[in-house]
């Protein structure tokens, strides 16, 4: 694919991304039992994680989604967020995981989590697929983690550079150059 020259090295291979959700999938099914928990993720980079990690949970769960958007540079704070589709499903006084994608600076997170908690919910915990810890600014607890990486940009099983690459079945690391 002419489009896919900024590909670098694969870091996460399909198989071992497989795998671990698997795991993070037993694990959260023994954790969660009994509690019919609420899965969330984050349009669109979390959506192959949240369809391979809920089929990993053998237990009662609901799904639901939400988008973030940016708003642009130059009209707020730079990096600042907003919601652009709201949960469908009401999560007061449900358990909720939060199934990231990504945390890098820790900001999305920090404003998600601020957001679902004025719903009280239950209890609130993070699923993170990848995690980016070097550049961290805001520190959350982070119950699950699928795999620590380094710091690099990387593109793949749902995670874009420009809209680019999301369908990747692996994670690998985008080259700017
Ligand atoms: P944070 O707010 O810096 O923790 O990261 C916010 C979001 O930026 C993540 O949920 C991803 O959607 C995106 N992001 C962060 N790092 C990467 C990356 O290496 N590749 C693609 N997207 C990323
Ligand atoms: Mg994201």
């Amino acid at each position: 694919m002419e489009k896919n020259t900024g590909i670098g090295r694969t870091l996460i291979s399909k198989e071992r991304l497989k795998r671990r959700v698997n795991d993070l999938g037993r694990e959260i099914s023994s954790d969660y039992k009994g509690l019919h928990p609420v899965i969330i993720s984050v349009l669109r980079g979390g959506m192959y994680f949240l369809s391979d990690l809920t089929r990993a949970i053998s237990i009662p769960i609901h799904v639901d989604t939400l988008a973030i958007g940016r708003y642009p540079e130059g009209q707020s704070f730079s990096g600042a967020v907003k919601i652009t589709k709201d949960l469908d499903i009401s999560i007061t006084g449900r358990h909720v995981l939060i199934a990231e994608d990504i945390v890098d600076t820790g900001l999305t997170l920090a404003y998600l989590t601020r957001i679902l908690k004025t719903h009280e919910p239950e209890s609130l915990h993070v699923c993170a697929l990848l995690n980016n810890p070097t550049r961290r600014f805001i520190n959350l607890p982070l119950r699950y983690v699928g795999f620590a990486i380094p710091d690099v940009f990387v593109v793949g099983y749902g995670l874009d550079y420009k809209e680019d690459y999301r369908h990747i079945e692996y994670i690998a690391e985008y080259l700017s150059q």
